[in-house]
């Protein structure tokens, strides 16, 4: 996860308490508008490959590109130009290598990798030269992007962002920056419901959002791997929803839970734009109407797997019966799961499996990349004394060295952190002791 962020700076925060703005404002662009239709295709490309760029890119490739993108996927221009961050000689070119690129996907998760068809389309498309096409891709016009748009069903009234705007370096393609914030905690509250609050979305890549046991002190300092003192409650990358608790359950904050949090963003600059600033945050919805549980958040997977071997690639399924200890809180809802590995993690899947044998997903990442860490809703999943929590993670390691697990760059993870309720008390099952106690193989 992120790195020993207990050594910096001071705790840059602000708290707007009360704040009216309407429901869906400032969370996020809506999608990018749909095709023309009818007229003949203006991008010069032929329909099929327009309508998978469309359909599969656009969100962030667009005209103007969102999220980090380096360039626009728009026109047959676009893939003849010569990639900005890439040794390929046309953008089309490093698209092909791009989709079928295990280690950093096109489109990243949380879309699906493109399929066969899809990808032979672009393929024949490219090798044979990316020829002009006068084609009429007929009247119903592309779907429009999916956009960073997020809207949820409340009124955010507590709002965590850095304390002054980010100015990002027009020399830095990449960075990931923590910021030490912290929630009113003053009275008893449940935390209804967790938006990101998207500012600019030029050079924003994704946003974690993690509960620590004390204050952490930082403000903007550089930080790529999470501390394994905090748990997740929320990460947001283009194509994630807002999270919205059960009615039957809430985050605590107040004088018993404090609101010690980290923002994680991290920037992508890779077109090197100058003078771009940021303001993104979390948005939270809350209420002193209690709820009648407390959610929180537990790490299935394992921390006892065997070490990687260099230039292999390398599959441990970690299971966790639950055990008879936890009885009385059981059995406990889950509803939001964030599958976590590091740079070499590839494909990761975490099951329950009951005493009669059928197995529900809790996750499915057929196309593992860790630049898109992302929460992924789980529809109210029971989870009962004696089913099994399986969690099957897969590392490419092109390196050299054997990795262990660890919280450092070249160390590797293999967790499922699980939002939850009711709430286990620590001492009964401290969050990281289902995956601290999992069987590997
Ligand atoms: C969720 C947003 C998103 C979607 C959807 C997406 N991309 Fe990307 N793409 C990015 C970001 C961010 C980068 C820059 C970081 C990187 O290279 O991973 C990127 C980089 C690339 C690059 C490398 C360009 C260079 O100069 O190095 C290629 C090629 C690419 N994308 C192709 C595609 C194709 C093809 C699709 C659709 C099939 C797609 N992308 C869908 C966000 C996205």
């Amino acid at each position: 996860m992120l790195l020993h962020a207990r050594t910096l700076g001071f705790a840059g925060l602000l708290v707007a308490l009360g704040c009216t703005e309407d429901v869906t404002s400032g969370t996020g662009g809506a999608g990018g508008a749909g095709g023309a239709g009818g007229a003949p295709s203006a991008s010069g490309l032929p329909c099929d490959v327009q309508e998978i760029l469309e359909q599969r890119c656009q969100s962030c490739h667009s005209a103007s590109p969102k999220f980090g993108a380096p360039m626009p996927l728009v026109t047959r221009a676009d893939l003849l130009a010569a990639p900005v961050a890439n040794s390929a000689a046309t953008v089309g070119e490093a698209t092909v290598a791009r989709v079928s690129d295990t280690a950093s996907p096109m489109p990243p998760p949380p879309s699906l990798p493109l399929d066969a068809a899809e990808l032979a389309v672009l393929e024949n498309y490219v090798a044979a030269g990316m020829p002009a096409s006068d084609e009429n891709c007929g009247g119903e016009g592309g779907a429009g992007g999916a956009g960073g748009g997020v809207t949820v069903n409340c009124v955010p009234d507590i709002s965590l962002k850095p304390a002054t705007p980010f100015e990002m370096p027009a020399d830095e393609a990449d960075l990931y920056l923590c910021f030490g914030v912290e929630a009113p905690s003053d009275i008893a509250r449940h935390i209804t419901a967790i938006a990101p609050k998207i500012d600019n979305e030029k050079i924003l890549h994704h946003i974690l959002f993690l509960q620590s046991p004390e204050p952490v002190i930082a403000n903007g300092e550089p930080c790529n791997f999470v501390n394994l003192d905090w748990k997740l409650v929320y990460a947001w990358g283009p194509g994630t929803p807002a999270l919205e608790l059960p009615q039957e359950a809430g985050f605590p904050l107040g004088p018993n839970d404090p609101g010690h949090y980290v923002i994680q963003i991290h920037y992508n600059n890779v077109q090197g734009l100058v003078g771009e600033t940021d303001a993104s945050g979390i948005d939270l919805c809350t209420t002193t109407e209690l709820r009648p549980n407390d959610a929180d958040v537990v790490a299935f997977g394992g921390t006892q797997f065997a070490p990687l071997p260099p230039n292999a690639t390398t599959e441990t399924t970690c299971s966790l019966d639950v055990p008879a200890t936890v009885e009385p809180f059981f059995p406990v809802t889950i509803f939001q799961s964030w599958p976590h590995m590091h740079q070499l993690g590839r494909k990761f899947e975490s099951v329950i499996e009951k005493s009669d044998g059928s197995v529900v997903t809790l996750a499915d990442v057929p196309n593992y990349d860790f630049e898109y860490q992302i929460t992924y809703p789980n529809d109210n999943i029971k989870l009962e004394v004696g089913d099994t929590v399986r969690t099957t993670c897969t590392w490419e390691n092109t390196t050299s060295e054997t990795a262990n697990f660890g919280e450092d760059t070249a160390d590797e993870m293999c967790f499922n952190f699980v939002s939850y309720y009711p709430r286990v008390t620590a001492s009964q099952w401290h969050w990281l002791l289902p995956s601290a106690s999992a069987d590997c193989q």
